[in-house]
Parts: C-alpha cells; structure tokens; sequence
C-alpha cells in the first residue's frame, strides 16, 4: 500500500515536472510501470472535414483517440498508434520532457532526429519560421502526396521546435500520416506529435500491434489498435532545401522517386523541374555520413535478434568474391551455426523465387518459408517485409536468408532497409542460371516473367 502511494507521488511528480517543461527525467526507477493498455479503433469510422477536423462515427473509436489524447496531453507520456508506413510511438513534439520518452523507450541514442508528425498543413506552417516561404517543388509534394508517406525537412525554428526533437540539426523532419487514426489523433490533442517507429532502437519497424506488443508489452503504457499498416516500411525523408533546389531523397521508402519525378516533371511551374538525387546512388555527402541523420548511416538498423544473410541473386559478385552454390551456402551456414540439432532456416523469398527449390532440395534443414510476393510487385514486398522478418524471428529460426530484389520502385526502399539490416551479403548462382539465354545476371527474372507471361 505504502508502495503503490509512493510511487503515485512519484508519477504525479514526474507530470508536473513535464508541464513545467522541466529538462531532465527522474529515473526510471521512480516512476511505476504502467501495465500495457491496447483500445482498438476502426479507422473506416474517421473522416475529416474541410477544415482538417476528424469527423468519428464509431463511439469505440472516439473514446479510444480521447483517452491516448489525455495521455498524450495531460499526462505527458507517450502513445504507440498506427501510420500508414509504420506503427509509431509519438509524444508531444513541443514538450521536450515527453519526448524524451521516446528516446528512454526505446533506447534510442539522442543523436538521431525525430520526425514531427502534424494533422494539417495550418498546423505545418505555424511551426516554421514566420519569414519562411515554402519552394515551389514543395508546393508541388505536398500537393500530391499528402497526408501520406513522405518527409520533407524544414528549416527549424529553434523558438518553437526543442532541441531534443532535431538533435540540435538547423533542420526539422515534418509529415502529414494520411492513417485517419494517426491524424485524428493529432487533431483531437491539437498538438505535433513526434513519432519514430515503435520498436526497440535497432529493431524492425512495427506493422501490428502483436509486433508492438511483443517489443514493447510494459514498457508503454497504451497502444492505439487500427489494424495492419499499409505500405509496411517507412515514409521517404526528403530534402529540398539546398541553393541548387534538387530534392534530396535521404532515405527511400513510402513514396518511390519514380512517383517524385514524374509528379515534379507534370507539376513544376518554375522553369525546368528539380533534380531527384538518392543518397549514396547519386551524390554522398561527408556530413551525413558523419552523423545519422540519415537513418542507419551511424547505427545498426532493422536487424532481426537471429542473423540476416542477403542472398544476391540478381547483381554480379565483387570482383574477386565467388558465388556460392546453393548447396555450399548451406554447407558454410551448417558449419558455421553448427549444432546437434537440425539447422532451423527461415526463408523470406519471392513468390517466383530463383533459389527456393534449390535451396529446400536440402531435406536436413528444417525449413520456415515467407512469401514477400511477385517480383513484379516491389509494393508487396515493401508490405511484407518487415512482417517476414518478425514472423520469423518469432518462430524461432536460427538465421534467415532474405532474397535480392531489383531496386526500382518500391524495391529500392526494400534494398535500402534489408542492406542496413543483413550482417552478410552473399552471392549465388543458381541452375537457373545456366538456363538463361536472355541475360548474363547471376539469376534471371526475365526467364521467369517470360515464363509466367505465356
Ligand atoms: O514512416 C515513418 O517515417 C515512421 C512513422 C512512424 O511516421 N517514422 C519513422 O521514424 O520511421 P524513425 O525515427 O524511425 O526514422 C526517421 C528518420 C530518423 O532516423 C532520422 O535519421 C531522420 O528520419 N530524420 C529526422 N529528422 C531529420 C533531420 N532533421 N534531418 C535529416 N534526417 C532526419
Ligand atoms: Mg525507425
């Protein structure tokens, strides 16, 4: 009794101390972990007017949005809702005392920026420096892909927006979720949320709550149910404001740079369109190699607890590195994770796989396959990835070999998080292979489209 009394001070303390904006956190030790709440919302429920304001037919979900605004609001701790790219765990994004939740939940370090997520563009442009004037290319982004999967950096306003927020950057990180759960949650706490992904620092991002769940179960306090996520992987951070008025793509995801340029090229009005330049495919800049503002430049990321080996099916190996077989992966994989016991493979591979009978031919391992999709559909496998790594993480493999995808569309932001994500690359040949008569790859996708074709 005495217990639960103290550390009611201690929660009614540390509340106060967040309204005061007070900058740093008692420790954790102090304050009685809440038991993990999850209220379900229907997101078909949610529809919002001319003035951006959520319109809620179903009382479930209204109660629900209320009672993670109270926690958002007055109670200052912060809240794990659905996106269209990712579940997030958002905290008030004005109140550098709630955000820095965020970091403590998720052990996340202080040197990487968060992202503001915002309800409307009204609510966009009273965070920006009253002088500042929106460039033509980001009229033209906004106009098309928001509410939605894009990032664009802003300059900062340092009055407005704490320091924890952007790591002390002259630029801030800002979306509009087009998730009617997330924007209406927004809207109805009438506050910029900052939200990374809701995982453990590391980690693949969350697409359900079970993920969520699974990760974080006690270590937030609620968590907003609105289903699966949509596009599966994270929105597209974008930075438009060099004197050149390229667009910088810093990391790909949600919105693919095709959509970019060709939105760019029927849309801009001033004179030719803005370049759309991907990092570390078209330019490398010193300064974000230095310090992760580029998600995963300075830290591991998207790693499963069990390795990750990417198997390169469709690029030619380094000069001087030799393709495995199948088989000779698997006699290295066996011999380096040896154990009595049979080896426990988790396979995340396309639906029209160059590999997979070659691979599963082996009848000593015991084999957990995914299915990420057609390698004609990169937006399926954007859906399924981060899924397929937790399902099998879950199921307690001992590896997972992840298949290349080409980097077009959608399968360039795939690349981008499996690359970050394996602690091995390697290159195969398959029997495919010498079946080819269309190109001289490692494994041919053209064989098997102009087979499926006919
Ligand atoms: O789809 C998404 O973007 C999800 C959902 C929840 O909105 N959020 C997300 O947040 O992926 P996070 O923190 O996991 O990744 C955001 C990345 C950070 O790693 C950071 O490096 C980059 O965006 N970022 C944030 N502010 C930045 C800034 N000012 N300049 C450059 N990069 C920035
Ligand atoms: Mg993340």
């Amino acid at each position: 009794m005495y217990l639960y009394y103290a550390s009611h001070r201690m929660n009614a303390l540390s509340r106060y101390l967040a309204r005061v904006n007070w900058p740093w956190r008692l420790p954790s030790g102090f304050a009685k972990p809440l038991p993990t709440q999850v209220l379900k919302c229907d997101p078909t429920s949610i529809s919002f007017d001319a003035d951006d304001q959520p319109q809620i037919k179903s009382q479930e979900t209204l109660e629900a949005l209320r009672t993670a605004s109270r926690h958002l609001v007055e109670a200052f701790q912060p809240v794990v809702f659905p996106t269209e790219t990712v579940y997030g765990l958002g905290a008030l994004a004005l109140n550098a005392t709630a955000s820095a939740q965020i970091f403590s939940t998720k052990g996340r370090p202080p040197d990487n920026p968060l992202i503001v997520h915002v309800s409307s563009v009204k609510m966009l442009l009273s965070l920006l420096p009253p002088d500042y004037t929106l460039p033509d290319s980001y009229r033209v982004l906004i106009q098309h892909f928001w509410p939605g999967p894009l990032t664009l950096l802003f300059p900062r306003d340092p009055i407005k927006i704490p320091d924890i927020i952007t790591a002390k950057q002259p630029t801030v990180a800002i979306r509009i979720p087009s998730h009617p759960v997330a924007r209406a949650l927004i809207a109805i706490s009438n506050s910029p949320l900052a939200a990374p992904s809701a995982n453990s620092s590391g980690k693949p991002s969350p697409t359900r709550v079970e993920h969520v769940l699974h990760d974080l179960d006690g270590k937030v306090g609620l968590i907003l149910d609105g289903g699966p996520c949509d596009v599966g992987l994270e929105s597209t951070v974008v930075d438009g404001l060099h004197e050149d008025g390229n667009i910088r793509v810093l990391r790909p995801g949600g919105v693919t740079v095709e959509e970019i340029e060709q939105v760019l090229l029927q849309n801009f009005r001033q004179g030719s369109p803005p370049k759309v330049l991907v990092h570390r495919r078209d330019f490398v800049d010193e300064g974000i190699e230095q310090v992760p503002t580029t998600p995963g430049m300075k830290y591991r990321h998207y790693s499963p607890s069990v390795p990750l080996k990417l198997l390169r099916t469709i690029s030619k190996p380094p000069q001087g590195v030799i393709a495995d077989t199948p088989s000779s992966l698997l006699h290295s994989l066996k011999n380096s994770l040896g154990s009595s016991a049979p080896l426990r493979i988790g396979l995340l591979t396309l639906s029209d796989s160059s590999i997979i009978s070659d691979l599963v031919s082996d009848t000593e391992i015991q084999w957990r396959q995914y299915s990420l999709g057609s390698f004609a559909e990169p937006a399926v496998i954007a859906h399924r990835l981060f899924d397929g790594l937790l399902t099998l993480e879950k199921e307690g493999v001992d590896v997972i070999l992840i298949e290349e995808v080409s980097e077009d569309r959608e399968g360039l932001a795939v690349m981008n998080r499996v690359k970050k994500a394996a602690d091995e690359e390697r290159w195969i040949t398959t029997s495919m292979e010498a079946q080819c008569k269309y190109c001289p790859r490692t494994s041919c996708h053209s064989l098997l489209m102009n087979q499926t074709e006919t």
